[in-house]
């Protein structure tokens, strides 16, 4: 039998790449990365590395993120048809026809969205710095947000502002249900309960804690609770047991019948097409250079003003 991890490391160093995971991807993916973590280290990783080739074991918006920051480099993915549902939601052309709608608007997009979309952005965001980014903008500033409307939400209610809001979503998150949520509460009285910004604003305003993949995580490391309810995708609860084994998780479900929150396009990250894209440059992310030349303006924007924010 063919030991990945082992032709993967040594693949790594004759080529001089780099794998960069997110924490949606099954717990041996996360295991071979040089950088897991959430959209913003991902992007900033990506901005910082110095290997000739990137692969990037996430969903397809992450990887034509790090080839825009990184256009001399090769990015590949391991797998072509890791889509993302929001992504989707946003057709460039009809997000086109909405800005045109909204002649005097900024354009505020959540990282989850494609390269077209970032062109006809004027700042991106991630979960991590949404308020932030937002918060950069004067208070009477219009500003649109797109394309996560559940994200747009709890922004425009934590912020006070209107922005005026793409109807998208994110499959998985949007799907989590509040039913799930009292169960549990029932079952797990003392558990906290921890959710992503992309959840519906039924579930949110339940929460004791919201944030990022990153900082759901900083959260149950720091946290003196022994029991947490996760409203995300279960692939985060691989580094939550590693790093708190004394802790307990339970993630809230989709429907009644299963705890599966899978997001499918994260599960099609394998390490044996992490080997095919290293040892057969296989699946290679190429970019038009009108689109990264635009995209990476509002990247960019987002990236310096994190830098800022994460000093203060
Ligand atoms: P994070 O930036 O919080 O990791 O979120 C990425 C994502 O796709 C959530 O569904
Ligand atoms: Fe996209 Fe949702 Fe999957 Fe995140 S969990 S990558 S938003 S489909």
């Amino acid at each position: 039998m063919t030991n990945w991890i082992n032709e993967i490391e040594q693949l790594k160093r004759t080529k001089n790449a780099v794998i960069l995971v997110h924490y949606y991807t099954v717990p041996e993916v996360q295991d071979v990365a040089d950088c897991l973590g959430d959209s913003l280290a991902l992007a900033q990783f990506a901005q910082q590395t110095n290997a000739d080739m990137i692969v990037f074991a996430g969903v397809y918006f992450m990887a034509e993120t790090a080839k825009i920051l990184n256009p001399t480099k090769k990015v590949y993915i391991p797998d072509l048809e890791s889509g993302c549902s929001l992504s989707n939601s946003c057709p460039a052309d009809e997000f086109a026809l909405f800005k045109e709608q909204h002649p005097d608007y900024k354009v505020i997009s959540y990282i989850n969205c494609s390269a077209a979309v970032k062109t006809l952005s004027d700042v991106i965001c991630t979960s991590s710095n949404a308020l932030n980014i937002v918060n950069s903008f004067p208070k009477d500033e219009k500003l649109i947000f797109a394309p996560d409307k559940n994200l747009g939400t709890y922004i425009n209610n934590i912020s006070g502002r209107n922005m005026a809001l793409w109807n998208g979503n994110c499959h998985v998150h949007n799907a989590l249900k509040v039913e799930s949520i009292i169960e549990l509460k029932t079952k797990y009285p003392d558990a906290l309960l921890i959710a992503h910004p992309e959840c519906q604003q039924i579930v949110l305003q339940f929460a004791d804690f919201i944030g990022s993949t990153t900082q759901l995580l900083d959260f149950t490391k720091k946290s003196d609770k022994k029991q947490f309810i996760v409203a995300t995708e279960t692939g985060i609860l691989h580094q939550m047991r590693k790093h708190s084994p004394d802790k307990e998780f339970f993630i809230v479900s989709m429907d009644a019948f299963c705890n599966c929150n899978d997001c499918e396009y994260m599960k099609l990250n394998t390490l044996e097409k992490i080997y095919n894209c290293l040892a057969f440059e296989k699946n290679e992310v190429l970019l038009d250079e009108e689109i990264i030349n635009k995209a990476k303006v509002p990247i960019l924007k987002m990236l310096n003003l994190s830098r800022i924010y994460q000093k203060l």
